[in-house]
């Protein structure tokens, strides 16, 4: 039998979908060992192997079929386009796509000015302004820290990711718009997905099964 594998969102979420894994009876050695160094954990049992890499590679990985399987984000969904079924909504990652800024930047979106739009997400701003509110707008890419953009004056508003609203708080920031809710999905390659049909749902039925029992508890 071949090996199944599975791509992991690196952090929080992979932390939360191997322990999910393991109520299913998937478990690799070593895989909640902080200090290896090690890339990708097998489980010889159920035949799966298990990596972990940044968001934005997940969808690439399965896309290509080095991952039948992948654990990630809405948002990285929709902001990397691939060709990967997306089949199931874990229900844990919970947070908001939202366009914030200052509370003074309020008038600036209800007068459909020209401002600028600072993201780490620039199709999702560009989805959101461009079709949805069809209003102009110059959408500045960056890579982290997006909440610095209004602050320093690089842009008027930014398109991020609120989960608590911590950040904005202790930045002087606020929602001024949401865009969409989030929260991390199952990704499969299609090839994978007919060549490896049963395994594949089977693995599908069990998380959610596990998903369910969770909720009852
Ligand atoms: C995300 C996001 C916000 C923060 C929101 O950043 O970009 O900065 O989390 O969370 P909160 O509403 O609970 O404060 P992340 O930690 O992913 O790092 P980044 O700055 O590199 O995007």
């Amino acid at each position: 039998m071949r090996y199944l594998t599975i791509a992991l969102t690196k952090g929080r979420l992979a932390r939360k979908t191997i322990e999910l894994l393991e109520e299913i009876g998937i478990s690799c050695e070593e895989i909640n060992d902080k200090d290896t160094r090690k890339l990708v954990f097998t489980d010889e049992n159920n035949k799966i192997k298990i990596f972990m890499s940044k968001g934005p590679d997940v969808p690439t990985f399965v896309e290509y079929g080095a991952a039948d399987i992948g654990v990630v984000g809405k948002d990285t969904i929709l902001e990397e386009e691939r060709n990967v079924y997306e089949v199931l909504d874990l229900g844990f990652g919970k947070c908001r796509m939202c366009v914030c800024g200052p509370e003074s930047a309020m008038e600036y979106l209800q007068k459909n000015q020209l401002i600028r739009v600072a993201t780490k997400y620039p199709k999702i701003a560009k989805e959101y302004f461009y079709n949805k509110k069809n209003q102009t707008v110059e959408i500045i890419k960056m890579n982290g820290s997006i909440e610095l953009a209004p602050i320093v004056g690089l842009s008027e508003v930014i398109v991020d990711i609120v989960e608590t609203g911590s950040t904005l708080r202790e930045n002087g920031l606020t929602v001024l718009e949401e865009i969409l809710p989030l929260s991390a999905r199952v990704i499969v390659n299609p090839v994978s997905m007919k060549m490896e049909y049963e395994r594949i749902s089977a693995l599908i039925m069990d998380i959610k099964e596990a998903i369910n029992r969770r909720q009852q508890q």
